[in-house]
């Protein structure tokens, strides 16, 4: 079967998660309307995913020098490059989202697994036909979409698939109908 990669940077469980709101709505239209693939789901902080310490910087640099990519520190790249379509979904945090998801970053972005240069630049290698973003935040963030805006670029990077994203902010502001909001950004959500 193909294999939908849900990328979940979520730090609240799913009880109270918006986000894993507007996750669960994309993840059920997809295998709905895409029998062919099944979730793979990657929590990444039950995963443990941390910043790499100068030691790991340095072995890793080493691996991928010598081309030993079968080393476990490349299982999430492998994972990554190798999956059919990618949902991530994570918070608007201090204008951006988690650091998690960041040192996700730097763990897929592997020479020789997800991309590699070519001689006129980097290339994707990795195999996803569409790579979704999906967050919530407390307040009217849609000018200051920089967390979508790098994942954007992260996408554009490492492969050559589609794109997309949907958000729904401002749930923290008094008076705003949080219900409602969800609720459209929930039907947007399952029409990507
Ligand atoms: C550590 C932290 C940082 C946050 N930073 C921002 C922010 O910069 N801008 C914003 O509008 N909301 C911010 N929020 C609010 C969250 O984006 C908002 O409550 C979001 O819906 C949380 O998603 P969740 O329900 O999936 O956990 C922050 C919340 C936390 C806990």
């Amino acid at each position: 079967m193909k294999k939908l990669l849900f990328v979940n940077a979520l730090a609240r469980p799913k009880e109270v998660s918006r986000t894993w709101q507007l996750c669960d709505a994309y993840i059920s239209s997809f295998l709905e309307k895409h029998p062919e693939y099944e979730l793979e789901e990657l929590v990444l902080y039950e995963r443990g995913v941390n910043c790499y310490s100068v030691e790991e910087i340095n072995r890793r640099a080493e691996l991928i020098a010598n081309k030993k990519y079968d080393d476990p520190m490349f299982d999430m790249a492998w994972q990554f490059a190798g999956a059919d379509a990618i949902v991530v979904g994570a918070p608007y945090w201090d204008l951006s989202f988690p650091a998690v998801l960041k040192a996700y970053v730097e763990a897929v972005c592997v020479n020789g697994i997800t991309f590699h240069y070519t001689a006129s630049g980097a290339e994707g290698l990795s195999k996803f036909s569409t790579m979704v973003y999906l967050t919530t935040s407390g307040g009217n963030n849609g000018d200051k979409k920089f967390g979508a805006d790098y994942m954007e670029a992260v996408a554009h990077f490492l492969g050559k698939g589609e794109y997309k994203e949907a958000a729904a902010y401002g749930l923290d502001i008094i008076g705003n109908d949080v219900e409602t909001i969800l609720a459209r950004a929930k039907e947007e959500v399952s029409s990507l």
